[in-house]
Protein backbone atom coordinates (compact mmCIF):
# COMPACT_ATOMS: atom_id res chain seq x y z
CA UNK A 1 0.00 0.00 0.00
CA UNK A 2 1.24 3.64 -0.94
CA UNK A 3 1.19 6.04 1.50
CA UNK A 4 -1.87 7.77 -0.45
CA UNK A 5 -3.81 4.81 -0.20
CA UNK A 6 -3.15 5.05 3.66
CA UNK A 7 -3.96 7.85 4.33
CA UNK A 8 -6.45 9.77 1.86
CA UNK A 9 -9.87 8.99 1.90
CA UNK A 10 -11.42 7.02 -0.98
CA UNK A 11 -13.93 9.51 -2.42
CA UNK A 12 -11.47 12.47 -2.74
CA UNK A 13 -8.68 9.60 -4.52
CA UNK A 14 -11.77 8.45 -6.87
CA UNK A 15 -12.51 11.82 -8.23
CA UNK A 16 -10.59 13.19 -11.33
CA UNK A 17 -8.80 16.32 -11.09
CA UNK A 18 -10.52 19.40 -11.97
CA UNK A 19 -9.87 20.07 -15.29
CA UNK A 20 -8.32 23.54 -17.06
CA UNK A 21 -7.47 22.90 -20.62
CA UNK A 22 -4.63 24.71 -22.24
CA UNK A 23 -5.81 27.72 -24.21
CA UNK A 24 -2.57 29.46 -25.02
CA UNK A 25 -3.29 29.98 -28.91
CA UNK A 26 -6.81 29.73 -29.09
CA UNK A 27 -9.69 32.43 -28.39
CA UNK A 28 -10.48 31.73 -24.94
CA UNK A 29 -14.19 32.00 -24.43
CA UNK A 30 -14.76 28.75 -22.14
CA UNK A 31 -14.06 30.60 -18.64
CA UNK A 32 -16.41 33.61 -18.37
CA UNK A 33 -13.49 36.01 -18.27
CA UNK A 34 -13.82 39.60 -19.16
CA UNK A 35 -11.54 40.37 -22.05
CA UNK A 36 -10.26 43.84 -21.43
CA UNK A 37 -7.04 44.78 -20.12
CA UNK A 38 -7.20 47.65 -18.02
CA UNK A 39 -6.03 50.52 -19.87
CA UNK A 40 -2.25 51.65 -19.54
CA UNK A 41 -2.43 54.47 -17.38
CA UNK A 42 -3.95 52.38 -14.82
CA UNK A 43 -1.57 49.67 -15.40
CA UNK A 44 1.08 51.87 -14.51
CA UNK A 45 -0.45 54.03 -11.38
CA UNK A 46 -1.53 50.16 -9.92
CA UNK A 47 2.16 49.16 -11.03
CA UNK A 48 3.37 52.04 -8.65
CA UNK A 49 1.05 51.65 -6.00
CA UNK A 50 2.17 47.72 -5.92
CA UNK A 51 5.34 47.92 -5.94
CA UNK A 52 5.44 50.28 -2.83
CA UNK A 53 3.97 47.65 -0.65
CA UNK A 54 5.19 45.86 2.41
CA UNK A 55 4.99 42.26 0.49
CA UNK A 56 7.09 41.32 4.04
CA UNK A 57 4.19 42.38 6.67
CA UNK A 58 1.19 39.99 6.48
CA UNK A 59 -2.19 41.66 5.85
CA UNK A 60 -4.23 43.30 8.83
CA UNK A 61 -6.70 40.64 8.81
CA UNK A 62 -9.81 43.03 9.53
CA UNK A 63 -9.94 44.26 5.59
CA UNK A 64 -11.27 47.41 6.83
CA UNK A 65 -10.69 49.60 4.08
CA UNK A 66 -11.56 47.06 1.56
CA UNK A 67 -14.41 46.18 3.07
CA UNK A 68 -15.72 49.88 3.55
CA UNK A 69 -15.29 50.03 -0.57
CA UNK A 70 -16.91 46.99 -1.65
CA UNK A 71 -19.47 48.25 1.25
CA UNK A 72 -19.80 51.49 -0.71
CA UNK A 73 -19.89 50.59 -3.81
CA UNK A 74 -21.31 47.61 -4.11
CA UNK A 75 -24.58 48.14 -3.02
CA UNK A 76 -24.33 46.77 0.71
CA UNK A 77 -27.36 47.38 2.65
CA UNK A 78 -26.62 50.32 5.30
CA UNK A 79 -26.29 48.13 8.71
CA UNK A 80 -24.38 45.49 6.92
CA UNK A 81 -20.86 44.01 6.34
CA UNK A 82 -19.06 41.34 4.36
CA UNK A 83 -16.95 38.46 4.29
CA UNK A 84 -13.90 38.17 2.18
CA UNK A 85 -12.89 35.11 0.11
CA UNK A 86 -10.15 33.59 -2.33
CA UNK A 87 -12.25 33.94 -4.64
CA UNK A 88 -16.12 32.95 -4.24
CA UNK A 89 -14.88 29.35 -4.20
CA UNK A 90 -13.45 29.78 -1.28
CA UNK A 91 -16.65 30.93 0.43
CA UNK A 92 -18.40 28.11 -1.05
CA UNK A 93 -16.01 26.36 1.23
CA UNK A 94 -16.07 28.19 4.33
CA UNK A 95 -19.37 28.06 4.26
CA UNK A 96 -19.36 24.36 3.79
CA UNK A 97 -17.43 23.89 6.32
CA UNK A 98 -19.17 25.91 8.63
CA UNK A 99 -22.70 23.92 8.51
CA UNK A 100 -21.30 20.41 8.06
CA UNK A 101 -22.71 19.39 11.16
CA UNK A 102 -23.58 15.54 10.89
CA UNK A 103 -26.72 14.34 8.78
CA UNK A 104 -26.39 18.49 7.25
CA UNK A 105 -27.53 18.65 3.48
CA UNK A 106 -26.84 20.90 0.98
CA UNK A 107 -29.61 21.40 -1.88
CA UNK A 108 -29.02 22.80 -5.96
CA UNK A 109 -31.00 22.77 -8.49
CA UNK A 110 -28.80 21.07 -11.54
CA UNK A 111 -27.41 21.69 -13.66
CA UNK A 112 -25.34 24.16 -11.50
CA UNK A 113 -21.78 25.49 -10.61
CA UNK A 114 -19.79 22.41 -9.75
CA UNK A 115 -17.83 23.74 -6.65
CA UNK A 116 -21.42 23.39 -4.45
CA UNK A 117 -21.66 19.63 -4.67
CA UNK A 118 -17.84 19.42 -4.71
CA UNK A 119 -17.49 21.64 -1.69
CA UNK A 120 -20.38 19.75 0.53
CA UNK A 121 -18.57 16.19 -0.62
CA UNK A 122 -15.23 17.67 0.91
CA UNK A 123 -16.77 19.17 4.08
CA UNK A 124 -18.50 15.75 4.60
CA UNK A 125 -22.32 17.33 3.77
CA UNK A 126 -24.46 15.14 1.45
CA UNK A 127 -25.51 16.74 -1.81
CA UNK A 128 -29.16 17.05 -3.23
CA UNK A 129 -29.95 18.10 -6.92
CA UNK A 130 -32.82 19.00 -8.21
CA UNK A 131 -33.26 19.12 -11.95
CA UNK A 132 -34.40 22.08 -14.04
CA UNK A 133 -36.90 22.05 -15.97
CA UNK A 134 -36.33 21.03 -19.29
CA UNK A 135 -36.21 25.04 -20.50
CA UNK A 136 -33.89 25.52 -17.62
CA UNK A 137 -36.23 27.18 -14.85
CA UNK A 138 -36.72 26.16 -11.84
CA UNK A 139 -38.85 23.52 -10.94
CA UNK A 140 -40.44 25.16 -8.13
CA UNK A 141 -42.67 22.12 -6.88
CA UNK A 142 -39.41 19.54 -7.05
CA UNK A 143 -37.57 22.56 -4.81
CA UNK A 144 -40.03 22.92 -2.28
CA UNK A 145 -40.84 19.43 -1.85
CA UNK A 146 -36.90 18.92 -1.88
CA UNK A 147 -36.42 21.54 1.10
CA UNK A 148 -39.61 19.97 3.17
CA UNK A 149 -37.97 16.59 2.21
CA UNK A 150 -34.14 16.99 3.37
CA UNK A 151 -34.28 20.79 5.34
CA UNK A 152 -30.78 21.64 3.54
CA UNK A 153 -28.68 23.60 5.98
CA UNK A 154 -27.30 25.12 2.96
CA UNK A 155 -29.61 25.92 -0.57
CA UNK A 156 -27.62 27.50 -3.60
CA UNK A 157 -29.42 29.38 -5.96
CA UNK A 158 -27.22 30.86 -8.72
CA UNK A 159 -28.59 34.26 -9.80
CA UNK A 160 -28.10 33.75 -12.76
CA UNK A 161 -26.60 30.31 -13.17
CA UNK A 162 -23.94 29.02 -14.34
CA UNK A 163 -23.59 27.14 -16.58
CA UNK A 164 -27.17 27.89 -18.21
CA UNK A 165 -27.05 31.26 -18.11
CA UNK A 166 -30.85 32.32 -16.79
CA UNK A 167 -32.24 34.20 -14.26
CA UNK A 168 -34.42 32.58 -12.14
CA UNK A 169 -38.23 33.72 -11.87
CA UNK A 170 -38.09 36.16 -8.65
CA UNK A 171 -41.06 34.50 -7.08
CA UNK A 172 -40.19 30.83 -7.52
CA UNK A 173 -36.95 32.07 -5.32
CA UNK A 174 -39.04 33.88 -2.93
CA UNK A 175 -41.35 30.73 -2.12
CA UNK A 176 -38.07 28.56 -1.71
CA UNK A 177 -36.56 31.34 0.45
CA UNK A 178 -39.71 31.37 2.44
CA UNK A 179 -40.01 27.51 2.73
CA UNK A 180 -36.22 26.97 4.02
CA UNK A 181 -37.12 29.83 6.77
CA UNK A 182 -34.97 29.25 9.49
CA UNK A 183 -33.86 25.84 8.80
CA UNK A 184 -31.28 26.96 6.84
CA UNK A 185 -29.63 29.09 4.87
CA UNK A 186 -30.38 30.16 1.04
CA UNK A 187 -27.43 31.26 -0.60
CA UNK A 188 -28.00 33.41 -3.36
CA UNK A 189 -24.87 33.83 -5.78
CA UNK A 190 -24.60 36.16 -7.65
CA UNK A 191 -20.95 35.78 -9.46
CA UNK A 192 -22.62 37.16 -12.72
CA UNK A 193 -24.34 40.37 -11.06
CA UNK A 194 -22.82 42.38 -13.22
CA UNK A 195 -24.45 41.60 -16.22
CA UNK A 196 -27.63 40.92 -15.12
CA UNK A 197 -30.39 43.85 -14.11
CA UNK A 198 -30.96 42.11 -10.66
CA UNK A 199 -29.51 41.31 -7.09
CA UNK A 200 -30.79 40.13 -3.69
CA UNK A 201 -28.17 42.40 -2.13
CA UNK A 202 -31.15 45.32 -1.67
CA UNK A 203 -33.49 42.51 -0.65
CA UNK A 204 -30.93 41.03 2.47
CA UNK A 205 -32.42 43.19 5.42
CA UNK A 206 -35.50 41.04 4.45
CA UNK A 207 -34.47 38.19 4.94
CA UNK A 208 -32.65 36.62 7.34
CA UNK A 209 -31.64 33.33 6.08
CA UNK A 210 -30.17 34.30 2.71
CA UNK A 211 -26.10 35.63 1.99
CA UNK A 212 -25.83 37.12 -1.23
CA UNK A 213 -22.14 35.88 -2.34
CA UNK A 214 -19.97 37.68 -5.48
CA UNK A 215 -17.25 37.83 -6.87
CA UNK A 216 -15.37 40.01 -8.83
CA UNK A 217 -14.03 37.76 -10.90
CA UNK A 218 -16.52 38.06 -14.13
CA UNK A 219 -16.20 42.21 -13.33
CA UNK A 220 -12.43 41.66 -14.67
CA UNK A 221 -9.97 40.94 -12.27
CA UNK A 222 -10.66 36.76 -12.19
CA UNK A 223 -7.12 36.81 -11.50
CA UNK A 224 -6.55 38.85 -8.43
CA UNK A 225 -9.40 35.89 -6.64
CA UNK A 226 -11.41 37.87 -4.56
CA UNK A 227 -15.14 36.87 -3.83
CA UNK A 228 -17.24 38.90 -0.90
CA UNK A 229 -20.50 37.81 0.40
CA UNK A 230 -23.14 39.23 2.60
CA UNK A 231 -25.53 38.38 5.53
CA UNK A 232 -27.17 38.99 9.02
CA UNK A 233 -23.86 40.26 11.59
CA UNK A 234 -24.88 36.65 13.15
CA UNK A 235 -24.13 34.96 10.14
CA UNK A 236 -21.28 36.49 8.95
CA UNK A 237 -19.43 35.81 12.59
CA UNK A 238 -19.85 32.97 12.45
CA UNK A 239 -18.27 32.12 8.38
CA UNK A 240 -15.50 34.66 9.61
CA UNK A 241 -14.51 32.00 12.50
CA UNK A 242 -13.73 29.32 9.61
CA UNK A 243 -11.78 31.69 7.27
CA UNK A 244 -8.25 31.72 7.60
CA UNK A 245 -6.89 34.88 8.74
CA UNK A 246 -4.68 36.01 5.90
CA UNK A 247 -6.81 34.41 2.72
CA UNK A 248 -6.55 37.58 0.87
CA UNK A 249 -3.07 38.70 0.33
CA UNK A 250 -1.51 42.30 0.37
CA UNK A 251 -1.81 42.17 -3.52
CA UNK A 252 -5.64 41.09 -3.94
CA UNK A 253 -6.59 43.42 -1.11
CA UNK A 254 -4.61 47.00 -2.55
CA UNK A 255 -5.45 46.18 -6.49
CA UNK A 256 -9.30 45.12 -5.22
CA UNK A 257 -9.06 48.92 -3.06
CA UNK A 258 -7.41 50.62 -6.15
CA UNK A 259 -9.92 48.93 -8.85
CA UNK A 260 -12.78 50.14 -6.52
CA UNK A 261 -12.04 53.71 -6.61
CA UNK A 262 -12.21 53.30 -10.46
CA UNK A 263 -15.32 51.03 -10.86
CA UNK A 264 -15.95 53.40 -13.55
CA UNK A 265 -13.67 51.91 -15.60
CA UNK A 266 -14.95 48.02 -15.28
CA UNK A 267 -18.44 48.77 -15.26
CA UNK A 268 -18.05 50.32 -18.78
CA UNK A 269 -16.45 47.11 -19.83
CA UNK A 270 -19.36 45.34 -18.37
CA UNK A 271 -21.78 47.43 -20.03
CA UNK A 272 -19.64 46.55 -23.65
CA UNK A 273 -19.79 42.83 -22.66
CA UNK A 274 -23.87 43.28 -22.02
CA UNK A 275 -24.67 44.75 -25.38
CA UNK A 276 -22.18 42.53 -27.62
CA UNK A 277 -24.38 39.62 -25.61
CA UNK A 278 -27.15 41.06 -27.41
CA UNK A 279 -25.45 41.43 -30.60
CA UNK A 280 -23.92 37.43 -30.37
CA UNK A 281 -27.20 36.26 -28.82
CA UNK A 282 -28.99 37.80 -32.47
CA UNK A 283 -26.84 36.29 -34.92
CA UNK A 284 -26.79 32.87 -32.90
CA UNK A 285 -30.69 33.06 -33.00
CA UNK A 286 -30.49 33.59 -37.07
CA UNK A 287 -28.40 30.36 -37.72
CA UNK A 288 -31.50 27.42 -38.55
CA UNK A 289 -28.71 24.64 -36.17
CA UNK A 290 -28.85 25.78 -33.13
CA UNK A 291 -31.17 26.87 -30.03
CA UNK A 292 -30.00 29.93 -28.24
CA UNK A 293 -31.26 30.03 -24.26
CA UNK A 294 -31.79 33.58 -22.52
CA UNK A 295 -29.05 34.86 -20.97
CA UNK A 296 -28.24 37.53 -18.09
CA UNK A 297 -24.74 36.58 -17.59
CA UNK A 298 -21.93 37.12 -19.54
CA UNK A 299 -22.11 34.02 -21.34
CA UNK A 300 -24.67 32.01 -23.49
CA UNK A 301 -25.85 28.83 -23.86
CA UNK A 302 -26.57 27.17 -27.15
CA UNK A 303 -27.83 23.53 -28.23
CA UNK A 304 -26.56 22.15 -31.58
CA UNK A 305 -29.31 21.06 -33.37
CA UNK A 306 -29.07 19.60 -36.50
CA UNK A 307 -29.72 15.93 -37.80
CA UNK A 308 -26.36 14.14 -37.78
CA UNK A 309 -24.35 16.23 -36.00
CA UNK A 310 -23.73 16.66 -32.30
CA UNK A 311 -22.33 19.27 -29.77
CA UNK A 312 -19.34 17.49 -29.44
CA UNK A 313 -18.31 17.21 -33.15
CA UNK A 314 -18.82 21.35 -33.21
CA UNK A 315 -16.78 21.64 -29.69
CA UNK A 316 -14.13 19.63 -31.90
CA UNK A 317 -14.26 21.67 -35.00
CA UNK A 318 -13.87 24.62 -32.93
CA UNK A 319 -11.09 23.94 -31.64
CA UNK A 320 -9.24 23.04 -35.07
CA UNK A 321 -10.18 26.55 -35.69
CA UNK A 322 -8.53 27.65 -32.75
CA UNK A 323 -11.44 28.77 -30.66
CA UNK A 324 -11.88 27.54 -27.29
CA UNK A 325 -15.73 27.08 -26.05
CA UNK A 326 -16.84 24.86 -23.05
CA UNK A 327 -18.53 21.45 -24.32
CA UNK A 328 -20.94 20.96 -21.00
CA UNK A 329 -23.22 18.27 -23.29
CA UNK A 330 -22.21 15.86 -20.84
CA UNK A 331 -22.78 17.59 -17.43
CA UNK A 332 -26.07 16.73 -17.42
CA UNK A 333 -29.37 15.16 -19.34
CA UNK A 334 -30.86 18.74 -19.83
CA UNK A 335 -27.64 20.13 -21.58
CA UNK A 336 -27.32 17.44 -23.71
CA UNK A 337 -25.33 18.85 -26.99
CA UNK A 338 -25.01 22.02 -25.54
CA UNK A 339 -21.67 24.41 -25.82
CA UNK A 340 -21.51 27.30 -23.23
CA UNK A 341 -19.99 30.58 -24.92
CA UNK A 342 -18.30 33.38 -23.07
CA UNK A 343 -19.38 36.99 -24.49
CA UNK A 344 -16.01 38.51 -25.27
CA UNK A 345 -14.45 41.94 -27.44
CA UNK A 346 -16.12 42.45 -30.69
CA UNK A 347 -13.05 40.92 -32.75
CA UNK A 348 -13.51 37.43 -30.90
CA UNK A 349 -17.00 37.34 -30.95
CA UNK A 350 -17.10 37.97 -34.49
CA UNK A 351 -14.03 34.70 -34.60
CA UNK A 352 -16.47 32.78 -32.96
CA UNK A 353 -19.36 33.08 -34.97
CA UNK A 354 -17.38 32.78 -38.17
CA UNK A 355 -15.95 29.46 -37.23
CA UNK A 356 -18.95 27.82 -35.47
CA UNK A 357 -21.13 28.81 -38.75
CA UNK A 358 -18.36 27.41 -40.85
CA UNK A 359 -18.15 24.21 -38.41
CA UNK A 360 -21.88 23.59 -38.96
CA UNK A 361 -21.93 23.94 -42.53
CA UNK A 362 -18.27 23.22 -43.35
C1 LIG B 1 -22.04 30.60 -10.20
C2 LIG B 1 -20.61 30.75 -9.85
N1 LIG B 1 -20.28 30.98 -8.58
C3 LIG B 1 -19.00 31.12 -8.20
C4 LIG B 1 -17.97 31.03 -9.12
C5 LIG B 1 -16.54 31.12 -8.63
O1 LIG B 1 -16.03 32.37 -8.79
P1 LIG B 1 -14.61 32.78 -8.23
O2 LIG B 1 -13.77 33.08 -9.43
O3 LIG B 1 -14.84 33.99 -7.40
O4 LIG B 1 -14.06 31.65 -7.41
C6 LIG B 1 -18.26 30.79 -10.45
C7 LIG B 1 -17.17 30.66 -11.43
O5 LIG B 1 -17.31 30.41 -12.58
C8 LIG B 1 -19.61 30.64 -10.82
O6 LIG B 1 -19.96 30.37 -12.09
Amino acid sequence: MSVAKNIIRADVRALAAYHVPDASGFVKLDAMENPYLLPPELQHKLGEKLGALALNRYPVPSYAALKAAIRDTMGVPAGFDVVLGNGSDELISIVSVACAQPGAKVLAPLPGFVMYAMSAQFAGLEFVGVPLQADLSLDLDAMLAAVRAHRPAITYLAYPNNPTGNLYDLDAMLAIIREVGDSGIVVVDEAYQPFAGDSFMPRLPQHPNVVVMRTVSKLGLAGIRLGYMSASAELLAEFDKVRPPYNVNVLTEATAEFMLAHSDVLDAQAESIRAERAKVAAALTALAAVDVFPSAANFILLRVNQPGLTGAQVFERLLQKKVLVKNVGKMHALLENCLRVTVSTPEENAAFLAALQSSLNP
